[in-house]
């Protein structure tokens, strides 16, 4: 028998047996790949028993991401364990979603590094968020040392993918001084968001476009509010007042790729000479078509920038710097939630957040809030 710590959240102490614990995990499972409202369905299994070197936590909230919905297609290279989960059929499942925060509410004897009541995020890809309860090893966790009661589940749950991806390509490919531009499309995506916040606190400015709508004003508006220099829409980023206009502006040097097509080949053409070109989304599927005068002449450069890359290439300390610095900058006030609406954690709910997570002209980031 192992005796955890007082759970701060029921206020008195609990005990769990170590064959397994007295917790139902509630999740939402896939048996193999396919039409995400097919293959989801709601499972629900013992918690794993508490020992030595692992923690319990509590999961608070976990997003919808677009690459969640390419996994559980089978299109997205991370793939997920599947493994029996309390089951005594043969069937093995991976729990969906990668990305969430959750509450230590109990941790191993020979556990030094995390504390009950600590907020943790997955330390890597492919850990299965979309649960209510999870355990294993401090490894498996990010801890999260500056993130005070001003810092909101959301803010931590959409931490690890959108704004980091945000700051390394800020950071890591090109030298930006202040003043410096950056250009970006699906600027309201949650990256794109990040990136004028992050762009904004380190003074570098930035041109951001965006799909023209209906309510394109009230768009810009919430862009510009958010620290963005110009919004422009895809509709006229081919023309020649555009190019002129950025021209005057200041020609970016480092520019963003969340969409391909047509939109990212339009927007190569604005870079400066020698400017760096980083795609790391495809939202548009349509394959970067880029004309050869812009290797020749401009001698732009083309890179793909992946999160789980960086992290599977990075040391654990790299990563918290890089965290540290983001939820502190959250705590300041610096770096806001980013648009969201939430999912209640229900199959059917959660199932057609999916199904909307695939279409276009969202209503913000989708937030299961368990
Ligand atoms: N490489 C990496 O490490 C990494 C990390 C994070 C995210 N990503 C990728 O980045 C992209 C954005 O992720 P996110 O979580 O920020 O997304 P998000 O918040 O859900 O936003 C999606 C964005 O895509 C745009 N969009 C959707 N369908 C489109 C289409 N057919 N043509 C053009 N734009 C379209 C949306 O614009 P509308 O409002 O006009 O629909 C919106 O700006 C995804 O492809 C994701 O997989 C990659």
């Amino acid at each position: 028998m192992i005796l955890v710590r007082p759970s701060f959240l029921l206020g008195r102490f609990r005990t769990y047996s170590t064959a397994r614990s007295s917790l139902t995990v509630d999740a939402l499972v896939y048996p193999k790949y396919g039409r995400p409202t097919e293959v989801l369905k709601w499972h629900s299994y013992p918690l794993p028993a508490l020992t030595p070197e692992t923690v319990h936590v509590k999961f608070l909230a976990s997003p919808i991401n677009p690459a969640d919905v390419n996994q559980l297609q089978g299109a997205y290279p991370v793939k997920p364990p599947f493994e029996l989960l309390g089951n005594t059929d043969d069937t093995k499942y991976a729990v969906g979603g990668n990305e969430g925060v959750a509450q230590v509410i109990a941790t191993g004897d020979k556990v030094t590094d995390l504390k009950v009541g600590d907020r943790v995020t997955m330390a890597k890809a492919g850990y299965g968020t979309w649960r209510t309860y999870a355990a294993g090893p401090v490894s498996d966790f990010q801890p999260l040392s500056k993130a005070d009661k001003n810092v909101t589940d959301v803010q931590l749950a959409t931490l690890s993918v959108n704004p980091c991806t945000a700051y390394r390509m800020l950071k890591d490919f090109v030298h930006l001084e202040k003043g410096d531009y950056v250009i970006q499309n699906g600027a309201n995506s949650a990256v794109g968001q990040s990136v004028i916040q992050l762009a904004k606190a380190w003074g570098i400015k930035t041109v951001n476009v965006v799909r023209n709508r209906p309510d394109i004003d009230q768009l810009r508006d919430d862009l510009m509010q958010l620290g963005a220099t110009h919004v422009i829409t895809d509709d006229v980023l081919g023309s020649h007042e555009t190019k002129t206009m950025i021209k005057e502006w200041g020609q970016p040097k480092l520019g963003l790729n969340c969409v391909g097509g047509k939109s990212a080949t339009e927007m190569a053409r604005h870079l400066s000479a020698n400017g760096q070109f980083v795609t790391y989304g495809a939202m548009a599927r349509a394959p970067l078509a880029l004309p050869a005068s812009l290797l020749i002449f401009k001698n732009l450069a083309f890179h793909g920038f992946w999160m789980t890359r960086w992290t599977d290439t990075h040391s654990m300390e790299e990563r918290t710097e890089m965290v540290d610095d983001l939820v502190a900058m959250m705590a300041r006030g610096d770096f806001v939630e980013p648009k969201w609406t939430q999912v209640d954690w229900k199959e059917d709910s959660v199932k057609s957040a999916v199904d909307h997570g695939i279409q276009g002209f969202g209503t913000g980031k989708q937030v299961i809030l368990f």
